[in-house]
């Protein structure tokens, strides 16, 4: 096949990852951005996940991916509002907050110690007891025995997100090349010259790789590239019920499962962690310990009518961090994958901290985050 274009950047991949970047190249001022999905923009783990922005209720540590997580979180207001701006698209970042549930003794242990570090570490966070806890939300559970709040952390919708990045993007003049896989990326002598695409070869310098779950499948002439897993994410999404309002304001965790009330009214519940290849099936069991689980929290969630189910496949590297940054050993080539439970949260640092590689030559903070830590494990499929 023969040379299609030349581009000054080819961004893989058009979930939240790529969109996010081919957009923050285009605004700094790169003028050729080319985008090539292989299916259809922002229809994989993006679109699957539940825009949670939730970094503190996850975590029971610091350390450099929490600070990551926390950064991006907090840039939220900020890229969302620009967002609307450039499009008119109001991607609903709801700033109610977050709570996390104890509903075991094993539960109530954990959150204590969730609350002490976090504490000490002046992150704000609330200590509830079962009555204020119902207070803030009257569905949760009677075995409630208490509850965190974490006022920061809060929620986007994600479907909303995704059409305010492609949008963006169109009125940025990005080139947006959906169905077109790209099979390869050459390299002569340690530099890229292009990606090798179902349409043909697209000559350029700067190849970003942000396939999500698919990015090892893309061959990097002279280099492998770090092994991406899929871990599949099942998800249920009720409707709201004709004579009640939406069950829930906060985003509401369990040790086991979530529930997120979205402004339109409906709630999703999630979700599993599999590996089950690249196989998005919905699964028997799968919906039902999300069912169990989302019970547990709510007991009114049986009452709500069953809208949807969908799976999503997660980007897991090895130890689940996020590769980020340029390579060490091909001039050009720069990662952006293995995102796993974090893609939607992960996108604005990313998108900065990508661009600013790219543009500026700015060396990522923190090199455990790099494509080089996999030096002796990396593989191509
Ligand atoms: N970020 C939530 C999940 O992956 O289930």
């Amino acid at each position: 096949m023969g040379q299609l274009e030349t581009a000054d950047v080819v961004v893989i991949g058009g979930g939240v990852i790529g969109l996010t970047i081919a957009r923050a190249l285009a605004l700094r001022g790169v003028r050729n951005v080319v985008l090539v999905e292989r299916a259809n923009l922002g229809a994989e783990a993006s679109f699957a996940a539940a825009g949670m922005l939730a970094p503190q209720a996850e975590a029971d540590y610091a350390d450099g991916f929490f600070d990551l997580c926390c950064q991006s979180r907090d840039m939220y207001p900020t890229f969302a509002a620009a967002l609307r701006e450039e499009t008119g698209i109001d991607s609903e970042l709801d700033q109610t907050g977050t709570l996390y549930v104890a509903l075991t003794e094993q539960d109530q242990r954990e959150i204590d110690h969730r609350y002490d570090w976090q504490v000490r570490a002046g992150l704000s966070i609330q200590k509830l007891g079962p009555i204020d806890a119902q207070a803030l939300e009257s569905c949760i559970s009677q075995n409630l025995s208490g509850a965190l709040k974490f006022p920061n952390d809060i929620q986007i919708e994600n479907r909303r997100l995704l059409n305010a990045l492609v949008a963006a993007n169109e009125k940025l003049g990005v080139r947006l090349m959906t169905g077109t896989t790209v099979g390869s990326i050459r390299s002569d002598r340690g530099r890229i010259e292009g990606a090798e695409t179902s349409r043909g070869f697209i000559s350029t310098g700067t190849v970003v790789v942000s396939g999500g779950a698919w990015s090892s499948f893309i061959k990097v002439l002279d280099s492998p590239i770090p092994r991406i897993e899929p871990v599949r994410g099942q998800m249920v999404c009720f409707g709201s019920s004709q004579s009640r309002p939406c069950i829930a304001r906060h985003v509401i965790y369990s040790r086991r499962g979530y529930l997120v009330p979205r402004l339109d009214g409906r709630v999703l519940a999630g979700s599993t962690t599999e590996q089950a290849g690249f196989n998005k099936v919905v699964t028997a069991s799968g919906v039902h310990s999300i069912l169990s689980n989302a019970l547990e929290i709510s007991q009114r969630i049986s009452d709500l009518p069953l809208v949807g189910v969908w799976a999503g496949l997660r980007p897991r590297a090895q130890d689940s961090w996020p590769v980020l940054g340029p390579s060490g050993e091909i001039q050009g080539l720069v990662f952006a994958t293995g995102h796993y439970r974090n893609g939607i949260l992960l996108a604005p640092i990313t998108g900065k901290l990508i661009v600013d590689a790219i543009v500026d030559n700015v060396v990522l903070p923190d090199p455990a985050f790099g494509p080089d830590r996999f030096a002796n494990v990396r593989v191509n499929r």
